[in-house]
């Protein structure tokens, strides 16, 4: 490339640079929107950034501590300059978050024309379809489920938008949602006679007409693989793509990118081909006799494994198992039905549409079983490329799935990033381990991107103390739990609560609570206890802030995205170093072929995983310049073992102690002079 040439791209590249200076200057539209605003100079280079990824339409992978202010430093360059956005977060939390809050204070600080959408997977939207035919035939039994209806049939009428989230009477999760929203496979599309007024339908043309638009990463690639929601739709008009929390993108799209058929679909599908052929052809068929031999052969399968929860690759199952069998007489019985469907299928709509779940779910079965005579099964994906996967079954109480996971995203995602010329931005305050990024960038395909990582603004040293206690037992003892309980009492007792407890299994939180509840009542401790499940994630936060001396004990889902600034969190627990599971068949498979490849699986894919769900949980302690706190780790591996000291030279940079004293001596979030100790009463 000419030298000239070369300046003027780099002119170009950097054209936005004094604007985010004045923008994110002390003077700036950004400081009279945004409480104690401050700049923070690597919010300002984490913009400038964004802005040349977006102005050059490349790819950028964008790592900064939590807490540093990243939302602003991505989204003020987006609404700029990025043209059509879509934002992915990790959860509808904080989609939420994003939607309601951060987006109107930048949208507004900057006096940006843009408009902005929510869009959410179709189970959030009533379907009018599905709720008429909920109430016509009424086949309810409960009172709750009655009642619901009634509220769900009232609000259906005033709603503009048709989210189940306005709804605040009818919980989330209540079972009655199921029989008033849509599928993939169970809505009509431009057949529908409610299609002009369909929620899902609306929600997508708005998100098409937006200039930004929220989705979550579920919703992403869910809708890039099965093409459902409208993502899909709107990938191709989109000039910015912007995943926050991208550290999550690994596991969420190879969720997506595999294949499961569950027993539970194939019985649901009876259910419907029973009720729609008495309802349309009940001369045609005897619709019992149809059914029941495929639900038959579905129950049996399940039963095949006759323990509560197993997930078993497919060469964990032993040749002799009676699954083998069993899933033969599924494919058959259900071909069977399928004949039955294809001859009656032209006397409705309804059983048209039956025949042609039949007819995938048939696909689907066979496919999964062709594949399951050696593994893991060479694939093809739609060019004809060879990907890798594993095939396993994952047993329930009552349904079985069959699973296809490909071993590497990489390669389908990164034909996703072809075409269309695109800025597409990772940013999560864990990407990298110790600056280097390859573990990520290889995961999702993006060999040879940019990439950066700005420090984080906190002083850690002065801020932040690390403790790990001595004389632990090892963690898979079975006293272990108990022993990490021994060594936090005192510490939540110098801290005068305000702790969080962060488990990594629900049977250590639930015993967790068990033990701290009685040793609360009976050394008089006034710590109000607040335990995952017993409320919602946040209600839970909000009655922690609230409390200001309150412990919280949660697992996994409180590791991350969770903030708590000031005073009401100024001590993190993590009982063990939260490894995956090494009995997960997707894990053992990827091991195998990296073990195959001559690479230590430990070292180059359990260990960094670890090291950021790590990360992760300690970046919930300093949340702003002026937070103290001390995080605690009891995992004994931590010091004994040779990667111990990788994994806490990867956290930012904590003074240490392994003494008591020292921690109860180190000084509180906010309170000056006063100790941890004296925080609490002074006792
Ligand atoms: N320059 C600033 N001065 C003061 N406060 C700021 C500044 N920039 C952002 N904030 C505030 O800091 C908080 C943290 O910002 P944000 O949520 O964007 O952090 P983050 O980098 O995304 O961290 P995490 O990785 O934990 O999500 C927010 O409440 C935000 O309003
Ligand atoms: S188009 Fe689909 S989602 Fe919309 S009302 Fe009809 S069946 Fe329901
Ligand atoms: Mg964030």
């Amino acid at each position: 490339m000419p030298a000239s040439s070369e300046v003027s791209t780099a002119v170009a590249l950097d054209a936005h640079d004094a604007d985010i200076d004045r923008l994110f200057g002390s003077g700036g539209p950004l400081g009279p929107a945004v409480g104690g605003y401050r700049p923070r100079q690597s919010q300002t280079e984490m913009a400038k950034a964004v802005a040349r990824a977006i102005a050059g339409q490349t790819t950028l992978m964008a790592e900064a501590g939590t807490g540093t202010g990243k939302t602003f430093a991505y989204l003020v360059p987006a609404l700029l300059w990025g043209g059509k956005v879509i934002v992915s977060t990790g959860t509808k939390n904080l989609q939420d978050q994003l939607f309601l809050r951060d987006i109107p204070t930048v949208r507004q600080a900057l006096g940006a024309p843009v408009s902005v959408a929510l869009l959410k997977g179709r189970a959030n939207y009533v379907c009018h379809f599905h709720l008429e035919r909920t109430l016509q035939n009424g086949r309810l039994t409960s009172r709750d489920d009655v009642g619901h209806l009634r509220e769900i049939s009232r609000f259906t009428k005033t709603t503009m938008s048709g989210d189940k989230a306005e709804l605040s009477k009818v919980p989330e999760n209540a079972l009655i949602w199921n029989l008033v929203t849509s599928t993939r496979d169970t809505c009509l599309g431009a057949e529908c006679q409610y299609y002009q007024d369909c929620f899902v339908m609306k929600a997508r043309k708005e998100a098409q007409q937006a200039d930004v638009v929220v989705v979550n990463h579920h919703l992403f690639f869910a809708d890039v693989a099965l093409k459902d929601t409208g993502v899909a739709e709107l990938l191709p008009s989109a000039n910015t793509i912007i995943f926050d929390e991208a550290h999550q993108l690994p596991d969420t799209a190879t969720l997506f990118f595999g294949q499961t058929v569950s027993t539970s679909q194939v019985l649901e599908l009876c259910r419907d081909v029973l009720a729609e052929g008495l309802s349309h052809a009940r001369d045609g068929a005897e619709w019992a006799k149809v059914v029941t031999p495929v639900e038959r052969a579905a129950r049996d399968l399940r039963l095949a494994f006759p323990q509560d929860i197993v997930r078993l690759s497919v060469n964990q199952i032993a040749p002799s198992s009676p699954f083998f069998p069993a899933l033969e007489k599924l494919k058959d019985e259900f071909h069977a039905m399928l004949g039955v469907l294809e001859k009656q299928a032209e006397r409705a709509e309804t059983l048209e549409q039956c025949r042609t779940r039949a007819l995938e779910l048939e696909a689907q079965l066979e496919r999964w079983s062709a594949g399951a005579v050696g593994t893991p099964a060479a694939k093809q994906d739609a060019k004809g490329d060879a990907v890798e996967s594993v095939l396993w079954v994952e047993a329930f109480s009552s349904s079985l799935q069959l699973h296809q996971t490909p071993l590497s995203i990489a390669p389908i995602f990164n034909k996703q990033r072809e075409g269309v010329p695109r800025s597409w931005i990772f940013t999560s305050a864990t990407l990298a381990v110790k600056n280097d990024f390859n573990h990520f960038a290889a995961q999702m395909g993006l060999w040879d991107e940019p990439a950066h990582s700005w420090p984080s603004p906190f002083n850690y040293e002065q801020q932040g103390l690390l403790y790990v206690p001595t004389n632990l037992p090892q963690p898979n003892s079975s006293e272990y739990t108990d022993a990490v309980l021994d060594a936090a009492l005192p510490v939540i007792e110098a801290a005068g609560g305000r702790a969080f407890l962060l488990c990594t299994t629900i049977r250590a939180v639930k015993h967790a609570a068990e033990r701290l509840r009685a040793e609360f009542e009976q050394r008089k401790l006034p710590f109000p206890l607040l335990v995952q499940g017993e409320a919602g994630r946040t209600e839970l936060l909000d009655r922690f802030r609230a409390a200001g001396n309150a412990v919280l004990i949660g697992s996994q889902s409180f590791w991350e995205g969770v903030d708590v600034r000031g005073d009401a969190l100024s001590l993190v627990i993590i009982d063990k170093l939260p490894f995956a599971p090494p009995d997960d068949p997707v894990l053992a498979a990827r091991i195998a072929v990296m073990e195959k490849k001559g690479l230590n699986g430990f070292m180059h894919h359990q260990l960094p995983e670890a090291i950021i769900n790590l990360k992760q949980g300690a970046g919930r302690l300093i949340r702003d310049g002026s937070d103290r706190g001390v995080l605690m780790i009891c995992d004994p591996r931590l010091i004994s073992k040779p990667y111990g000291k990788r994994i806490w030279q990867s956290l930012p940079p904590f003074k240490r102690t392994r003494e008591l004293p020292t921690v109860q001596a180190f000084r509180g979030a906010g309170t000056g002079s006063r100790s941890f100790l004296s925080d609490f009463g002074g006792s």
